[in-house]
């Protein structure tokens, strides 16, 4: 496939000639100035290469890379320039251009010129997806985070993993139960083993049955061979049972078996299976109130409770957002190709001021949805989901005579005021930490 490149030149003899020229080894378009180069850019997501005039009427060379490089960081730019213009040229290196040529063009060297740049392109890419995959194997085995909650959480793991002990995770949705669950197994034994998940909410009673526990040829109608089942699978490993409240009654009698003597047999068959596996399971349902309720079996509960971890939910730990927010802006800038960094201070405090009933995974679709949105290389209010600006904005609009933040950087003037400025008296008037009033002063630009 030719690679595709942009020309822009508001010559109309220059761009033309040029696209002549490199046409038989290159998609080309041309654009005859800034605007009509972004909208050809917008329209053609082909475009690797920008070759593009410095000095243009209107949107300028430098303010066409400067937008370019906003909306797209992985387009390569060369410049053409006159030698009257050739401080422009090395401004635009500073800014980003790949390499600029002078005037008059020497084809040989344009040809080598791009070249390279799709080259140099090429290998980035390709270094950004080493980065990816190093950081998929970072976000199946870390948990981000640095409140006393997440810290108790991490060794909790860390003491549990090396044993072969039954684990119960609990916590509301999107918490990290299943990643709580992958580190787990990824910190064991059985690291190098099979790691098997089962949805148990996702699959009719019959289906599960034989998907867990598999089945002999001739078992049911339909069923032509013999299957092997998750436990089977997960032999030498881990099985992770997911949404463990939804197992309905019948499995959890055979479950209970395999917990209390490692051993079951195939839906349809006689001969009795051993297997070596642990056991992980996870709900976000109040099992306690299911067992009260008989729709859990209390003794199957204490088999899959030896050791129990309750993930708390985000508004508990508000403390991590900060570090999960960077977390997730640097993964999503690497996904969407845009330069992030960082938040302003007050998108920081909308986020932190809304609640996350969907905790984490929320969280890390709204830093998503917020990174594909910004413009600029910092995130803020404006392109957050309006459903976190809303509450700001009727804040804003003065129901209470101000908002939360207003009201806490108000109390925390007024106590400084009481105190002197002594910080630790007006910590200690307040009910917070010394760090957490230094942090605030921060926060607040409040010298
Ligand atoms: N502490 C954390 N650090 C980094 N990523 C996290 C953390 N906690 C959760 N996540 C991420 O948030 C998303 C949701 O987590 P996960 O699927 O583990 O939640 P869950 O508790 O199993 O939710 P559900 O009950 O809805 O199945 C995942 O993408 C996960 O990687
Ligand atoms: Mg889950």
């Amino acid at each position: 496939m030719k690679p595709s490149i942009l020309i822009v030149d508001d010559d109309r003899a220059v761009r033309e000639n040029l696209a002549k020229y490199l046409s038989p080894d290159y998609v080309t378009y041309i654009a005859s100035n800034g605007h009509d180069a972004i909208r050809k850019i917008q329209e053609n997501s082909d475009i690797e290469v920008i070759l593009s005039d410095l000095k243009m009427p209107e949107m300028d060379g430098i303010e066409l890379l400067e937008k370019v490089k906003l909306s797209n960081k992985d387009i390569v730019t060369i410049f053409i320039t006159g030698f009257s213009t050739i401080e422009s040229a090395v401004d635009a290196m500073r800014k980003g251009a790949y390499d600029y040529l002078t005037k008059p063009i020497d084809l040989n060297k344009l040809e080598i010129t791009i070249k390279n740049a799709i080259e140099n392109k090429k290998l980035r890419s390709e270094n950004i997806m080493l980065k990816q995959q190093i950081r998929e194997k970072f976000d199946a085995t870390t948990l981000v985070g640095s409140s006393g909650k997440i810290t108790k959480i991490m060794e909790l793991i860390k003491r549990v993993a090396s044993t072969k002990a039954t684990v119960l995770i609990l916590g509301e949705s999107g918490t990290g139960k299943e990643l709580v669950a992958n580190i787990i197994h990824y910190n064991s034994m059985a690291a190098n083993g099979p790691f098997i998940k089962v949805n148990c909410s996702a699959l009719a009673e019959g289906v599960l049955e034989s998907e867990l526990f598999g089945h002999e040829k001739g078992a049911f109608t339909g069923a032509l061979y013999m299957k092997k089942g998750r436990f089977e699978l997960a032999d030498g490993g881990t099985l992770f049972l997911d949404e463990i409240g939804d197992l309905p009654p019948s499995i959890q009698v055979k479950l209970l078996r395999f917990l209390q003597e490692a051993e079951f047999e195939r839906v349809g068959g006689t001969k009795t299976m051993k297997v070596d596996v642990r056991i992980i399971s996870a709900t976000n349902k109040d099992l306690e109130q299911l067992v009260r309720e008989e729709k859990f079996r209390e003794d199957l509960f204490y088999r899959l409770k030896v050791v129990t971890i309750e993930v708390p939910p985000l508004r508990e730990r508000k403390d991590d957002i900060p570090l999960l927010v960077e977390h997730s802006l640097k993964k999503f800038s690497e996904i969407h190709n845009k330069n992030l960094r960082g938040t302003t201070p007050e998108a920081m405090n909308v986020i932190r001021s809304y609640n996350w009933p969907g905790n984490i995974r929320e969280l890390m679709n709204c830093i998503e949805s917020s990174v594909v949105m910004s413009i600029g290389d910092k995130l803020d209010v404006d392109s957050l989901p309006p459903f976190l600006t809303i509450r700001q904005d009727e804040y804003d609009r003065g129901k209470p005579a101000a908002n939360l933040f207003e009201i806490e950087k108000k109390a925390i003037l007024e106590a400084l005021k009481e105190t002197d400025g002594n910080k630790s008296e007006a910590a200690r008037l307040l009910g917070i930490g010394l760090r957490t009033l230094y942090r605030k002063l921060e926060q607040y630009g409040v010298k």
